[in-house]
């Protein structure tokens, strides 16, 4: 029997790229396009030898639906997951409409292109920031959807226009996931997050200082109503987030459905907890500072994850100890990411 083949969009980042592993590791075929705009190539030669299987890349954009319709044409594939976008929230308030021309159009020409195609299930890469300021915690799927910035509301379009693509034909099957805060990295070590620039968010940051390329992370805000005044997330490791997608669609596979659910371990960990857990991992100083609030940023966060359990039998594994040892043997071991 020939194996399922899966089309993954922006394969080649991070959590991407530890999604095709997991994927290949239980038995599907992968083709991947990814426009390479902010991930390495090389992260895929990686997912090779840590599978010792092999895949397809394409190089090419999402928005090219001339592209997909042709790829989408040559194979039929059992289904879609679609990472490709721009993430970086303060980019996104500098330069919106290039945010919403990647992350917007693109998901449109995708889609188009799997509708021609007669492709109807579509596994997206959400995020918990179409929540905005949390209501009430842990946050339930149904919570209130008030993004606070056009990365946020990016993601929230493209959910909408999935959520109306299923009501106008329900032989779609689509799941949406909104993930809480990724972090972590392989066991083998190989593949991590590699951010292009100073990293803006906490993980790959304190790995930075740990590792002495940077110097001193910066606290964004220590008078937050929080036990030590700093931040709380949730922060979830990125193996589990990429099984995730596995169990997603499998569920597909065997139970056509619309679904979104949160991805995340429903337990928070504040800013300085995750410096004191990393300086700890590592055994190397990670000096701080205290700074003002980022703006846009909330108190609190953590994910009710009930629902990914009845609906996908989907359930975090890894603690935050497994979290800063992988993300710390990545870092140690490929300094400068993949370069
Ligand atoms: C951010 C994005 C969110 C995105 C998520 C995953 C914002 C406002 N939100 O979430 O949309 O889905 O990343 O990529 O950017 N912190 C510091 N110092 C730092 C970096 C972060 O104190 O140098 C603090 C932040 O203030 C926050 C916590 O660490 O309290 C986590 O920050 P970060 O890793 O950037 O994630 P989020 O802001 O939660």
């Amino acid at each position: 029997m020939s194996k399922a083949e899966i089309f993954v969009t922006g394969g080649a980042g991070y959590i991407g790229s530890h999604t095709c592993v997991e994927l290949l590791e239980a038995g599907y075929s992968v083709t991947v396009i990814d426009n390479f705009s902010n991930s390495s190539a090389k992260s895929l030669d990686r997912v090779r030898k840590i599978t010792g299987k092999d895949l397809r890349i394409i190089e090419g954009d999402i928005r090219d639906e001339a592209l997909l319709n042709r790829l989408l044409s040559e194979t039929a594939y059992a289904g879609v997951i679609h990472f490709a976008g721009l993430k970086a929230v303060s980019e996104s308030n500098q330069v919106p409409l290039k945010y919403y021309d990647n992350n917007v159009c693109g998901s449109i020409a995708l889609l188009r292109a799997m509708s021609r195609n007669e492709i109807k299930t579509f596994i997206f890469s959400s995020s918990a920031t179409v929540y905005g300021e949390p209501q009430f915690l842990p946050v339930t799927e149904s919570h209130v959807l008030a993004p606070n910035n056009p990365y946020g509301r990016s993601k929230l379009m493209i959910e909408e226009f999935a959520r109306d693509l299923w009501q106008s034909d329900p032989s779609w099957s689509i799941v949406i996931l909104r993930y809480f805060n990724p972090v972590g990295a392989h066991k083998s070590g190989l593949i991590g997050e590699d951010p292009r620039n100073v990293p803006s968010n906490l993980m790959p940051y304190l790995a930075q200082v740990a590792v002495g390329r940077l110097q001193t992370l910066t606290v964004h805000g220590n008078d937050f109503g929080t036990p030590d005044g700093t931040g709380i997330r949730d922060f979830i490791h990125v193996v589990d987030l990429a099984r995730g997608h596995v169990k997603a669609l499998q569920t597909l596979q065997t139970k056509p459905a619309m679904l979104i659910l949160n991805l995340g371990t429903g337990t928070g960990y504040s800013v300085l907890q995750l410096r004191e857990a990393f300086e700890r991992t590592s055994q190397n100083p990670i000096p701080y500072q205290i700074g003002p609030r980022r703006q846009g940023d909330v108190a609190v966060s953590y994910a009710d994850c009930a629902l990914a359990a009845r609906e996908i039998g989907w359930k975090a594994q890894y603690s935050m100890q497994d979290m800063c040892e992988d993300t710390w043997r990545w870092q140690y071991n490929n300094r400068s990411g993949f370069e």
